[in-house]
């Protein structure tokens, strides 16, 4: 037996890997990072969300988009805008901008939920103390926005106060980026309908929601537990790949400090969660410091990164990157200020995207072949 592990050490001391680079430190001429070094803890779910489910009312997500309330139009370059009317400007609102954008064809394969083929729209409000998201319906382009809550005691729920920056749809769960603590989940299996008031959450015997009809909760999160800083600044689904992935990445204005994108593996639609160990925890499957600067969005299908990149109030920039090789930039390829992507694998691949800034804030519609790669 001395012999066999005297062998051992021998070979144990011949592999011994090269220094794993400094996640944190992009000045490397490797830009690829050990997706382990990556971090994120599941949180316990709320079980605030079972007791307020029991006293409010639950409604579906096609009742939701079949209360539509508002209506986009298109512009002759085949751009949603939204509505606008007097009394009403979700077009023009300082109070809220729009940020993510997912559609029922991340949230199942089939490309519909509940039979409606819709987007979903994250927004936040101008002071970040509150969110909401929108459904739309792709049929009509009638619109409806919900509020997003967080159950705080077992009978009440508040504000999110969250930059809501990306948004993916997987299964019945809403994914939201949470700037520098992580990612929130968010239950569609638990729409609630609430009274009309302007107040938040328990009001004597009812539930209001600052005029809105719908709530959404926050069922759980997954905690950025790395020893470094990671911005969350938007999200996507990969479901090219198995199994399906979600990709995170940083939003910053300069190289000097690092740039990345981490992509974590996936359970399956109905489980909705990341895969995790024994102990709640998810490490990426892979890390990269892309190093572009005022990345708002990236997503990822069949092996190429599709990245925006706003240029101020100049139109914006979209990347066609295949990592390893050179990410190509397809100059002005947005309107102004464009923000998160998200990819349907319907009518030849599909982008979509949208923009933030007030009077040219649109959903955004293309061939994912359009976009050039190196
Ligand atoms: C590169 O190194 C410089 C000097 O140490 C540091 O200030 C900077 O933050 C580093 N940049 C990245 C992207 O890590
Ligand atoms: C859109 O469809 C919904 C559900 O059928 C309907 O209630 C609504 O009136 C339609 N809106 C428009 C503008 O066509
Ligand atoms: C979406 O709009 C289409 C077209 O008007 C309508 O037939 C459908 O019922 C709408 N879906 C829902 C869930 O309201
Ligand atoms: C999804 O994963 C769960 C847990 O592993 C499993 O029980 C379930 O059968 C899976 N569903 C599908 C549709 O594969
Ligand atoms: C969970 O954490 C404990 C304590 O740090 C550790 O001993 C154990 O190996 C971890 N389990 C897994 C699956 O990583």
């Amino acid at each position: 037996m001395r012999f066999s592990s005297t062998l051992l050490a021998v070979a144990a001391a011949l592999v011994v890997p090269a220094l794993a680079l400094d996640p944190n430190n992009c000045n490397t001429s490797d830009k690829k990072r050990d997706g382990a070094d990556f971090i994120l803890v599941e949180q316990a779910d709320n079980a605030n969300v079972a007791s307020l489910a029991k006293v409010l009312k639950r409604v579906s997500v096609a009742s939701v988009f079949k209360d539509g309330n508002h209506k986009m139009t298109t512009d002759s370059a085949g751009r949603k805008l939204w509505e606008k009317k007097s009394g009403f400007d979700d077009e023009d609102t300082d109070k809220w901008v729009p940020q993510g954008i997912s559609s029922t064809a991340d949230a199942l394969d089939a490309g519909t939920y509940e039979g409606v083929d819709g987007w979903v729209v994250s927004w936040h409000r101008s002071d970040d103390k509150s969110a909401r998201i929108t459904f739309v319906n792709r049929s009509n382009d009638t619109y409806r926005h919900a509020l997003l809550v967080y159950p705080h005691a077992a009978d009440n729920f508040r504000e999110v106060p969250i930059h809501a920056g990306g948004i993916m749809w997987y299964g019945d769960k809403l994914w939201i980026v949470d700037t520098s603590n992580g990612i929130r989940v968010f239950d569609l299996a638990n729409i609630w309908q609430v009274d009309t008031g302007d107040a938040v959450g328990k009001s004597g015997d009812k539930y209001t929601a600052a005029g809105y009809r719908y709530v959404v909760p926050q069922i759980r999160w997954y905690k950025w537990s790395s020893s470094f800083p990671f911005r969350f600044s938007y999200l996507s689904l990969d479901k090219t790949v198995s199994p399906p992935q979600v990709l995170v990445g940083e939003y910053q204005t300069s190289t000097s400090v690092p740039i990345r994108m981490a992509k974590f593996d996936l359970t399956n639609s109905t489980t909705s969660r990341l895969e995790v160990d024994g102990n709640k925890t998810a490490k990426a499957a892979w890390a990269y410091c892309v190093g572009i600067e005022r990345m708002q969005g990236a997503v990822s299908a069949n092996g190429k990164i599709f990245i925006s990149r706003s240029n101020g109030k100049s139109a914006g920039d979209m990347f066609g990157w295949v990592p390893g090789k050179a990410a190509h930039n397809n100059a002005g390829f947005f309107p102004p200020s464009p923000e998160d992507l998200s990819y349907d694998k319907r009518r030849g691949g599909r982008i979509y995207g949208l923009t933030e800034s007030a009077g040219k804030r649109y959903i955004l519609d293309y061939e994912a072949k359009a976009v050039k790669f190196s």
